[in-house]
Parts: structure tokens; C-alpha cells; sequence
């Protein structure tokens, strides 16, 4: 599909790769609802901003009411927190599984009548490697995006019918500041090399959306999904901190 005078809308634009995602798509000549939990904190110039919080069934349906021109969703907002299944907190489990799954379905919900009466258009889900493999300190996140990898899939054929494209995009571990706080806690540094960068990755993900792609990964994603062959296995962000 063209980005050029498409309408997306993007969520939590604020910060990370949503902030990204807004600006890159401005700069390919489309036009942009730049949607927050906190529209005084996104600096998009020359988007149009939004207040939306994906975990509120109200908030969704009034930016669907607002925003029937769009014809690109970027389903990006999440909470990347949750920590461990057993001994974590339960509100932090279900916050996770609430925002990266029910949040994504209540936006496509919502926004599916909208792209079908716009020509069909396309969504786009930020999904993560971590779908594929046990997150060592983060399984309740590991199991919402596989969750969320799931719901993907099966929206895809869903609205096939109505010509909407419905992509994932997998990253593997993106340069933003939640990412880098995670392995600060974690008590390592991540090499450049291993990390790839938050402009970087959008751009692969709007050249695959262009294209067509149904599924986008970067390197390491590409890595974990080739693992999906052999049994089961933990993603440590330890594995990859510097040597020494
Ligand atoms: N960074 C990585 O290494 C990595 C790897 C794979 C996949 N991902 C995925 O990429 C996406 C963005 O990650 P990021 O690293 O950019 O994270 P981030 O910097 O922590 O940003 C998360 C964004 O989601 C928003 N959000 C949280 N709850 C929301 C809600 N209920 N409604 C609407 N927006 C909400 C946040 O808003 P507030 O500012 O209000 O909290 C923030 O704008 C996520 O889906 C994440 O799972 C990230």
C-alpha cells in the first residue's frame, strides 16, 4: 500500500517507537493522528494529536468517532512491564495481557468498520520476538505478546474479506529508553550491534507495509522464529550484554 496521502493513526506516540512511527510517516507524505494516555506529551509537528488510552473502551470509541478518515492503524501502545507469571504481581500481569491484547482487539473493533468503509487499508501490530521465546524476569510480557501474535493471525483472515491488510511487525531488543531501563535493571549494558534503532526499525516496518508483508522481522527476531523448530527456549537478555 502507498503511505503517500494515506490517513494512520499511531498509538502511544509519545515516546519509543510510536514516536517514531508518526514522525516517518508524516515524512512519507501521510497524515497522522498521533494518539497518548497523555496528548500534552507527544511532539509530532504538523500531526494531529489525540488523547487515547487503549485499555478504555470509551476512549477507543471516541477517537473511532473522530478519526474516520483513517486508513493506516498502527496498533503500537503497550505495557512492556509485567515481570514474572508465578511469583509477580497479578495487577502487572493483567495490565500487560489488557493493553498488548484486549487494548489491540479493542482498536481493531473499533477501527475495522472505518478501514472498510475507507477502501480496506491496512493494520499494523507492534508484536516482539519475545512472542517466540520465554523472557527470562518478563514472562507475563513473553506470553502477552504471544497472545497478541495469535490475535494477529487470526484478525488477518478475518478481514481479508474487506481488504484490509493486517501486518505484525516483530522486533527483536529497539534502543528506546524502556529497553534500555530493562537492562539497566537487569544489571548489564546490550552492545550497540545487538540493538537495533528505533528510526531504523520503523523504517523496516512502513518499506514492509508498502510492500505488502504480512509479517516483518528484524535480525534477531528472524533468529528466534527460525528457533520455533527445536523444543522451547528463554530469551536472557544476559545472553547478549557485552564480554567484560
Ligand atoms: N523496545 C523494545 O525492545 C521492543 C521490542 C519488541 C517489541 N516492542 C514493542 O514495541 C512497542 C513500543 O515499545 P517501546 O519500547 O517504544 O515502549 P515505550 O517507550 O515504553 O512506549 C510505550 C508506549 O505505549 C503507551 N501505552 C502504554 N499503555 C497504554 C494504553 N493503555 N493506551 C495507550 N497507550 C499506552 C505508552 O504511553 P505512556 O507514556 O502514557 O505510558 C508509551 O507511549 C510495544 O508494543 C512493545 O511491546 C518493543
Amino acid at each position: 500500500m502507498n503511505l503517500r496521502g494515506a490517513t494512520a493513526l499511531v498509538t502511544g506516540s509519545n515516546r519509543g517507537i510510536g514516536h517514531h512511527f508518526a514522525v516517518e510517516l508524516l515524512r512519507r507524505g501521510a497524515r497522522v493522528y498521533a494518539t497518548a494516555r497523555r496528548p500534552e506529551l507527544v511532539d509530532v509537528p504538523g500531526a494531529e494529536v489525540l488523547r487515547l488510552d487503549i485499555t478504555d473502551q470509551g476512549s477507543v470509541d471516541a477517537a473511532a468517532a473522530v478519526a474516520t478518515d483513517v486508513d493506516v492503524l498502527i496498533n503500537n501502545g503497550a505495557a512492556t512491564g509485567g515481570g514474572s507469571l508465578v511469583s509477580g504481581d497479578l495487577e502487572a500481569i493483567r495490565r500487560v495481557m489488557d493493553t498488548n491484547y484486549y487494548g489491540t482487539l479493542a482498536m481493531i473493533r473499533a477501527f475495522a468498520p472505518v478501514l472498510a468503509r475507507n477502501g480496506g487499508g491496512a493494520i499494523l501490530n507492534v508484536l516482539s520476538g519475545a512472542a517466540w521465546a520465554a523472557v527470562e524476569g518478563n514472562s507475563a510480557y513473553a506470553a502477552a505478546k504471544s497472545a497478541q501474535w495469535g490475535l494477529t493471525n487470526g484478525v488477518r483472515l478475518e478481514l481479508a474479506g474487506q481488504g484490509t491488510l493486517v501486518a505484525g511487525l516483530v522486533p527483536g531488543m529497539v534502543a528506546t529508553e524502556t529497553m534500555k531501563e530493562f537492562a539497566r535493571g537487569a544489571g548489564i549494558t546490550l552492545p550497540e550491534d545487538v540493538l537495533i534503532q528505533p528510526d531504523e526499525l520503523v523504517r523496516l516496518a512502513l518499506d514492509g507495509l508498502e510492500a505488502g508483508d504480512v509479517e516483518i522481522l528484524d535480525r534477531l527476531a528472524t533468529e528466534l522464529k527460525a528457533g520455533l523448530t527445536g523444543p522451547p527456549r528463554a530469551l536472557d537478555v544476559r545472553d547478549y550484554a557485552k564480554a567484560g
